[in-house]
């Protein structure tokens, strides 16, 4: 196992490159079985979701090939249409692979995603719409045998929660389906436009992507091309942290400020100064930060839920009390126990988290209890006096490329070593 090792209070200065979104490169992987030939996605980040989802790619029979940050598929040799327990387990939002398998290959077989550390994943939003669409949905001791008659119908759809991971296997089902699909109360996130752009470009007649109201007019076949994926607008959300409570003065660059609407002003309020400019977006912190009244999580544009713990670090330390609400995740607060065990003052009252802000926090042990949390402690780790130890980084190690290596240009004293 690995383990980070932070010294802290050294303002961050300087420039840092994003990456490639995560949330983008998973469903993109995805979206390549539905098409023909060869797909070749650019800015795709080293990450171990997106190594999981070409195991997966690889065991369907496509071939698949990785240079730096370029992935290489061609589904020639596609064979299988199942998707093994191991390597749903290894990734819970595998399930985007279920439209794209059903509508390339007539059936497919998956186990349910397993829970995560945020809660249950229930995917019944998925599921429902996936029947509207035609495809037979049998639930066998935690599998899915899915099967259609030929191509799935186009249909009217209406979503009772604008869930991403459901708008996205609506896309990938809906696009070679037979006739017009109208998807009411889809998902806006970015990721969801570069999706439907992505499809487009393979010849998918998709329109109103990043609107409420979505329309899919299905065609025969789709041909692979190639795409470049948007920036990770969740890693630069941590990257700003990260300056902010450090006190620093830190450019984000490659990335899209428009994806980053529902965070900067959380920032501002905080007394953090901004400038954006065409691909990046720079933030000096103040002296000490100041409370947030209130930052709530909402489907895009709103706050994002994936920016809530890191940015629940800054707020740890600012003057005054900052309240969160979590309202898309049912327990997404598993890092405040970490944060407090570093000096922060947090109180949990179900989907409230109360931060009173202390003038400093304390270098501690600490374990990342998922993906975002282990993302908080950093930027906390990278703030406190003294030494943090953070263990079980392989969850950082999901989304963010190799975090050290971004984070040490900037002056932060941090290294990987074994534990
Ligand atoms: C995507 O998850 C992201 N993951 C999440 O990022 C992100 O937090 C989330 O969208 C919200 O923005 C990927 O894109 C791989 P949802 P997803 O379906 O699709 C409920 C990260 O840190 N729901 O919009 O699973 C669900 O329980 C990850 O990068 C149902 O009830 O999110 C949750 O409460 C974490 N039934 C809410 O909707 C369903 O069928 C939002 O889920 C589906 C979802």
């Amino acid at each position: 196992m690995e383990r980070l090792m932070i010294t802290g209070q050294v303002p961050l200065r300087g420039e840092v490159e994003v990456h490639g979104a995560k949330n983008s490169s998973l469903p993109l992987l995805a979206a390549a079985v539905l098409c023909r030939g060869q797909t070749v996605l650019h800015n795709c980040p080293d990450l171990s979701d997106v190594s999981a989802a070409c195991e997966i790619l690889s065991y369907l029979g496509c071939r698949v090939e990785r240079e730096g940050r370029t992935v290489i598929i061609d589904t020639e040799g596609l064979c299988r249409h199942s998707v093994p327990d191991s390597l749903m387990r290894e990734m819970r939002s595998s399930i985007v692979f279920l439209g794209a398998i059903a509508a390339r290959m007539g059936q497919a077989e998956l186990s349910f995603p397993g829970g995560c550390e945020l809660g249950p994943r229930p995917i019944d939003l998925h599921l429902s719409a996936l029947r509207k669409l035609g495809l037979q949905i049998e639930e066998q001791h935690g599998g899915l045998l899915c099967r259609s008659e030929g191509r799935m119908r186009g249909t009217q759809l209406t979503l009772s929660f604008p869930s991403v991971g459901a708008t996205e296997n609506i896309l990938l089902a809906a696009a070679t389906a037979r006739g017009r699909t109208v998807l009411n109360n889809a998902a806006r996130e970015p990721e969801i436009t570069d999706l439907a752009d992505f499809l487009n470009d393979c010849g998918a007649k998709i329109s109103g992507a990043g609107e409420g109201v979505i329309v899919i007019d299905g065609v025969e076949t789709l041909t692979g091309c190639e795409h470049r994926v948007i920036p990770d607008r969740i890693v630069a959300a941590t990257f700003l942290s990260c300056a902010a409570c450090t006190g620093g003065d830190v450019r984000v660059r490659k990335v899209e400020p428009a994806h980053l609407a529902g965070v900067l002003p959380i920032f501002e309020e905080m007394g953090c100064r901004l400038e954006c400019g065409a691909d990046s977006v720079r933030l000096r912190a103040p002296e000490r930060l100041r409370a947030v009244r209130d930052v709530r999580t909402m489907p895009y544009p709103g706050f994002p839920t994936d920016a809530q713990a890191p940015v629940m670090a800054a707020a740890a330390l600012a003057e005054g009390t900052s309240v969160f609400v979590e309202n898309i995740f049912e327990s997404r607060y598993k890092h405040a126990a970490e944060l407090r065990r570093m000096g922060a003052q947090i109180k949990l009252e179900g989907r409230v988290a109360l931060v009173e802000g202390v003038p400093k926090l304390y270098g501690a042990e600490v374990f990342c209890t998922d993906l975002r949390g282990g993302a908080a402690l950093v930027a906390a780790g990278l703030a406190a006096e003294g030494t943090t130890v953070l263990r079980d980084i392989h969850h950082i190690d999901r989304g963010y490329e190799r975090i050290e290596e971004a984070l040490r240009p900037l002056g932060a004293r941090i290294v990987r070593e074994q534990d």
